[in-house]
């Protein structure tokens, strides 16, 4: 998947899957169900490294997982999250970290943020950086929103979101995530963009949707917003498996014959 592909899906009416990924063995599990779009996302500060929030996540360890995920990725596109104080103090520096993003081997980067990115935005599209924008409940302002809270629940931040998309759109943006807002709220913001919106608690008529993927696999269960579904029970699975190992390896049934060398 191309960033241009990934852009036309809207004009064919195709939504587009997105999931997040932070490493090659689940890179490749991703590509083999087909999906073709992955974000590598500042949320491994959360679900990886086991941080309150994805804050101090650094530069050096968005390029460790991008270049885990490109080296396995053969067919999705990666997009790789620029993680906070990576992009905000210059356009300068957002260029250089977008551009060490792609060296990683991501094929375009993420960043948060409306009208107050739009130099960023439009410096790293010139110089071939291809930016998605993003959103609504940017985790990187979680101070400012004093929690995950739903956001622009009301007319005059609905309107400033509004703004916000059609800015990013006009500085190059090819996608815009929409997180944690109204439903109705992000059907008009689709309905007004060229580019395609994707959704993660924005309802059902964005052109895409993104989960976390240990959300997804129901893997990490310590905060499960509203938005998430579960479509597996991986903790479930993996406490299972490891109980019976410590029982069979505590009562001499691990390993057996079949599991020894003769
Ligand atoms: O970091 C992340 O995983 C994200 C998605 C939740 C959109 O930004």
């Amino acid at each position: 998947m191309t960033v241009p592909e990934f852009q036309r899906r809207k004009q064919e009416g195709k939504k587009i899957a997105v999931v997040t990924a932070y490493d090659a063995l689940f890179t490749r599990i991703i590509e083999e169900a087909g999906i073709e779009a992955i974000l590598v996302g500042d949320s491994l500060g959360v679900v990886v490294q086991g941080k309150k929030n994805t804050l101090s996540v650094t530069m050096e360890e968005m390029l460790y997982h991008t270049k885990l995920v490109a080296r396995a990725a053969q067919r999705a596109l990666v997009i790789a999250d620029l993680p906070f104080l990576s992009y905000h103090v210059s356009v300068e520096e957002a260029v250089r970290n977008g551009g060490r993003l792609l060296q990683a081997g991501a094929a375009a980067v993420k960043l948060e943020g409306g009208a107050a990115v739009r130099d960023r935005v439009e410096a790293m599209t010139r110089f071939g950086i291809p930016v998605m924008g993003h959103l609504g409940m940017t985790p990187q302002s979680v101070n400012r929103f004093g929690g995950y809270k739903v956001q622009a629940k009301d007319q005059e931040l609905a309107e400033a979101l509004v703004t916000d998309a059609k800015a990013l759109q006009t500085a190059g943006v090819f996608a815009i995530v929409l997180e944690a807002i109204p439903a109705s709220l992000a059907k008009t913001v689709t309905q007004s963009l060229a580019v395609p919106t994707i959704g993660i608690g924005a309802g059902p008529d964005c052109d895409g949707q993104v989960l976390v993927l240990y959300d997804l696999l129901g893997l990490f269960d310590d905060f499960v917003p509203k938005f998430v579904k579960p479509y597996g029970h991986l903790k479930a699975d993996a406490l299972q498996a490891l109980r019976r190992y410590q029982e069979e390896v505590e009562h001499g049934k691990f390993p057996s014959d079949s599991e020894s060398y003769h």
